[in-house]
């Protein structure tokens, strides 16, 4: 339990621990950051006058300490639109051997069916032990008696446990971001009993998909011997800790309101006549990551308009075009690196085959965009193509489709998505196979109006259907049942 002479004068009912706090510096001043993800989670910690741990972010300071997120003029806040926020520091070496090393180079991969090799460090998986027990101290420090602590993603698996040892009186949730990796790819983790054991600390384990829950399941008992059931493992200390499924979904109200502003539609309109008002545009939108498919669309797009014979030397436009927006970030971690490299190899090879002047084929954005500068890509595009090899979820699709209050648009989703399990009417592929990607955008650009309005009104009434306020709702009502272990 936590001593009375620690516990800060305000505790709180419910308390979210994420790697990231939720806030970003815009000029002098910290806001909270963009997404609806976010705004759902700080949507409930409002309602309930509650709490968020996490870290403050790296602004790109020279500044070689992290202790401030390398801001020494302007410190981190406590609170932020009426959200008090408890910021944990990190250290240039917690942040390389946690952040980049273990979350980001190990993790990351292993859980992305390992579609690059993770790096397995002893030394910096002794740190990310470390980090998780200071997110787990703050966090202890925060909650209420009989509240409730929520942790998020792969960055902090062993703080449920390490909560639970200070704070037995409360609840504790986890929510895994990512996909939870089939059980030979598991198996290949050094610290696999201990990041199980980690998780069940909590009461509630979810996951976006039914399959990330029983691949679960199975390790506990496989792993740790426990006496499970469909969705539930019982520990050594005699807790059922219930497993389960909680797709995450967007803010729908939000986007179809920005969807429906007239000067975005306006800007819709214009970013096709930039483009040269072309008969077809494909649009991609990513962080620059190597599970994102970016390459492998990328060079399907090439061989589609290879194979549809895009004229190009002395042609006034080009009549399909692709906008690929690629959000930088982990470039620390070699992979990135090499993923940008190719990303941009192939985005010069497109436009150097296919391009005119004036009139390039592929046009290449990298860096971020808020929702109210996406909306508008969104309306300007026909075909929206998200070619994960692996995904969670992957809520850009979502995005797109909430944004067609048009009722147009097609969506080519590769089968490796989480939101494949949902968005079943969308043209479905195997992103690994290139003639398979090629034949989807063929058929794209030959569906009939009617097929492509029946499509996305399936599309709409799925994704209208279960918004990010509910996912969050009911993910804390499933925590809120379990029954309490003091
Ligand atoms: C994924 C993870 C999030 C993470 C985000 C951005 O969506 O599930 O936890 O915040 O990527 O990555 P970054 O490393 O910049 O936080």
């Amino acid at each position: 339990m936590v001593d009375d002479a620690t516990r800060p004068e305000q505790q709180h009912g419910l308390v979210v621990v994420a790697n990231r706090l939720p806030i970003q510096r815009v000029g002098d001043q910290w806001q909270t950051s963009p997404g609806g993800l976010v705004r759902a989670l700080l949507g409930v910690v409002r309602a309930q006058h509650g709490a968020w741990v996490g870290w403050a972010g790296d602004t790109g300071s020279d500044d070689d300490s992290r202790e401030l997120g390398g801001m020494t003029d302007l410190p981190q806040p406590e609170e932020v639109e009426g959200i008090e926020f408890v910021p944990v520091p990190l250290t240039d070496s917690e942040f390389l051997h946690y952040y980049e090393r273990i979350s980001n180079d190990a993790l990351w991969p292993l859980f992305h069916d390992a579609i690059r090799e993770s790096h397995f460090d002893p030394e910096s998986w002794s740190v990310y032990r470390d980090v998780n027990r200071k997110f787990a101290d703050a966090a202890a420090e925060q909650v209420a008696p009989g509240g409730i602590a929520w942790v998020h993603d792969y960055h902090l698996m062993l703080v449920p446990a390490m909560i639970r040892e200070r704070r037995p009186d409360i609840r504790i949730g986890f929510f895994l971001h990512i996909p939870f990796p089939p059980q030979e790819l598991f198996m290949r983790m050094p610290w696999r009993d201990e990041v199980l054991l980690g998780l069940l600390g909590a009461d509630l384990v979810g996951f976006q998909r039914p399959v990330g829950a029983e691949n679960f399941v199975a390790l506990a008992k496989r792993l740790l011997n426990a006496d499970t059931a469909d969705d539930t493992v019982l520990t050594d200390d005699g807790r059922r800790v219930v497993v389960g499924a909680f797709p995450v979904s967007i803010d729908v109200a939000e986007i179809e309101e920005l969807a429906s502003r007239p000067e975005l539609q306006t800007k819709a309109k214009e970013i096709r006549r930039r483009l040269g008002d072309p008969d077809a545009v494909f649009l991609g939108v990513d962080r620059l990551d190597y599970t994102k498919g970016i390459d492998l669309r990328l060079a399907s797009f090439g061989q589609l308009l290879e194979a549809r014979g895009q004229p190009w030397a002395d042609a006034d436009n080009a009549p399909i075009v692709m906008i690929q927006v690629a959000v930088p970030g982990r470039e620390g971690v070699e992979s990135y690196v090499e993923e940008r490299h190719r990303v941009e190899q192939l985005v010069g090879d497109i436009n150097g085959g296919y391009a005119s002047i004036g009139h390039p084929v592929v046009h290449y954005l990298r860096r971020s965009f808020s929702l109210a500068d996406l909306v508008p890509l969104y309306l300007a595009a026909d075909v929206m193509v998200v070619t994960p090899r692996r995904d969670g979820m992957n809520l850009v699709a979502k995005e797109f489709v909430a944004a067609h209050v048009d009722g147009r648009g097609i969506l080519i989703l590769s089968e490796f998505a989480g939101a494949a399990g949902e968005l079943i009417d969308a043209v479905q592929v195997n992103a690994y196979d290139p003639d398979a990607l090629v034949s989807a955008m063929n058929a794209a650009l030959e569906m009939s109006p009617d097929e492509q309005a029946r499509r996305m009104a399936s599309l709409r009434d799925v994704v209208t259907a279960h918004d990010v306020h509910e996912w969050a709702e009911s993910f804390l009502a499933a925590v809120t049942e379990v029954p309490s272990h003091a």
